[in-house]
């Protein structure tokens, strides 16, 4: 399936008080498994391939709401049957989604108050087809809550995710540097190498990315000395 993003969204609007942002820039190519989308940079507006993993998702019926790039599909799949072998069940509940898709969870969640956990249409992860809202069995059907990050299956995310190249995206006390609550479901695919160093260093991808563009400077600045 190729998704065709709908056209620009209204400006964000968000104020640049985020601690790490004032250092960073985006990764430069948007389909780049390390780009970089938050509450100030858009998720790409690029044709993206996408497929359905081959795992359950949380209901048959939104299994058409789980497609993701085919990498991260790949990686998912991997995961899910590594973490089964191991008695830890994982579903599927939300992988990528269309700008409108987006529009409509933003303003259902605005009326309800719970600003802090979805981003606006346009600046969503999920929008890039590299993020995968993720339960487990033991909170299935209690939704995307906190306690999933102290179930098994969210203790098992958190410690193994990197080794498929995934990262918890939104870790806990860090809503200063990634602008959201702690999400201990919502993984983002970002590549093994990445993942494992992400993962080492403790860091979000923020922080992450503004590490790599100092050491990139910090290597030309050599470069110039030679
Ligand atoms: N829950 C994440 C921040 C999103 O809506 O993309
Ligand atoms: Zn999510």
């Amino acid at each position: 399936m190729i998704v065709t993003h709908a056209l620009a969204a209204v400006a964000a609007g968000a104020v640049l008080t985020f601690q790490s942002w004032g250092y960073m820039v985006p990764h430069k190519n948007p389909l780049d498994s390390l780009v970089l989308i938050n509450k100030v940079y858009r998720a790409p507006n690029a044709p993206i391939a996408l497929r359905l993993p081959d795992v359950e998702p949380v209901e048959e019926t939104i299994r058409g709401n789980t497609y993701m790039v085919p990498k991260a599909a790949q990686a998912l799949e991997e995961m899910f049957a590594e973490a089964a072998s191991q008695g830890i069940h994982f579903y599927t509940r939300s992988g990528y989604r269309s700008y409108q898709t987006q529009k409509t969870i933003y303003e259902r969640r605005d009326r309800e108050g719970r600003y802090s956990s979805v981003a606006k249409a346009g600046y969503s992860e999920h929008q890039s087809g590299y993020a995968m809202d993720v339960e487990g069995q033991s909170t299935l059907g209690k939704g995307l809550v906190e306690a999933i990050g102290s179930s098994p299956e969210g203790i098992w995310l958190a410690e193994h995710c990197h080794e498929f190249g995934f990262i918890l995206r939104y870790p806990k006390d860090k809503q200063s540097i990634t602008g959201y609550i702690y999400e201990p479901w919502h993984i983002r695919y970002v590549g093994r190498e990445n993942a494992a160093r992400i993962h080492e260093q403790d860091v979000t991808l923020e922080e992450y990315l503004t590490k790599l563009r100092r050491d990139r400077i910090a290597s030309l600045e050599v470069d110039k000395e030679q």
